[in-house]
């Protein structure tokens, strides 16, 4: 198990690569589609379910994770081959990229008890912070901005927000739409993390919006104007354009 993670860890690396060449060489609109991946998802509830449907549909392999996991096993039983259930560390050590989606107040455990795991890795983090179910941290992610806030408490992670600005709901009914589809926006300091996240959010069926870098993440906060807009990509650019 050991040697077939290693050589896939090593198959992401070139692919990274090669996304960090089309990057240089082409424009947005003919690179080639996201290379398949694992995906470790950290918190399989409605919004980690419902993005790791959408990965497992577009071909991606999938190991679904929460403290209980049996919790998660109907949800994988229902998706096939592609979906695994494990543990938080199994999923950890599973994904080429791991897509965060647990209470805001979660994070600093989650570092603390992960981080030498999660370091180095492409870290999708859906979460929000919710001044009641969170408690005292949603005010550290609303003044400081919540990108700041979560690479924080997972250093040495290449952190893009991602997924976090609208319901599940809404996110599996305009999945794959008839073009134009519904813009995402993301934002990351790392410019290859950032290239991998767009990649999955085409393959969730969506058109990714790259706001800019961590601290622009507050621009799509819970409560700014770039929150819960279910607008197509160039609407939600206008939208965000600097000065509007
Ligand atoms: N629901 C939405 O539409 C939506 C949309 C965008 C963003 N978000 C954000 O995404 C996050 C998750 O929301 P949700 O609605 O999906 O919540 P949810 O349905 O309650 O799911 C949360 C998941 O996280 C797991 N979890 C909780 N604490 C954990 C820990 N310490 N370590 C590992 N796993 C843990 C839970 O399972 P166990 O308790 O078994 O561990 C569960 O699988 C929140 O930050 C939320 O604000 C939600």
């Amino acid at each position: 198990m050991h040697i077939r993670f290693e050589s896939h860890r090593r198959r992401f690396v070139l692919a990274l690569g090669a996304v960090g060449l089309a990057t240089a060489l082409y424009p947005r609109d003919v690179r080639a589609q996201a290379p398949k991946l694992r995906i470790g998802v950290i918190g399989s509830g409605h919004i980690g379910g419902a993005i790791g449907t959408l990965w497992v549909k577009s071909g991606h392999e999938v190991m679904f994770s929460a403290r209980k996991v049996e919790e998660v096993k109907d949800l994988v039983a229902s998706l096939g081959p592609l979906a695994h259930a494990g543990t938080v560390a199994e999923a950890i050590a599973f994904g080429d990229v791991v897509f965060v989606a647990v209470p805001y107040a979660a994070l600093p455990q989650i570092g603390q008890d992960y981080g030498a795991a999660l370091k180095g890795k492409v870290v999708l983090d859906a979460t929000n912070a919710v001044a009641a179910r969170d408690g005292a941290i949603t005010e550290e992610a609303t003044r400081d901005g919540i990108g700041v806030t979560s690479q924080k408490y997972l250093p040495g992670t290449r952190l893009v927000r991602a997924f976090n600005s609208m319901s599940n709901q809404i996110f599996t009914r305009e999945a794959n739409r008839p073009e134009p589809r519904m813009g995402v926006p993301i934002a990351g300091d790392d410019p290859q993390a950032v290239e991998v996240a767009a990649g999955l959010v085409r393959d969730a069926g969506f058109e990714p919006v790259v706001i800019g870098k961590l601290a622009d993440a507050k621009r799509f906060q819970m409560g700014s104007p770039g929150f819960g807009q279910s607008v197509t990509a160039a609407e939600l650019r206008q939208k965000l354009a600097p000065g509007s």
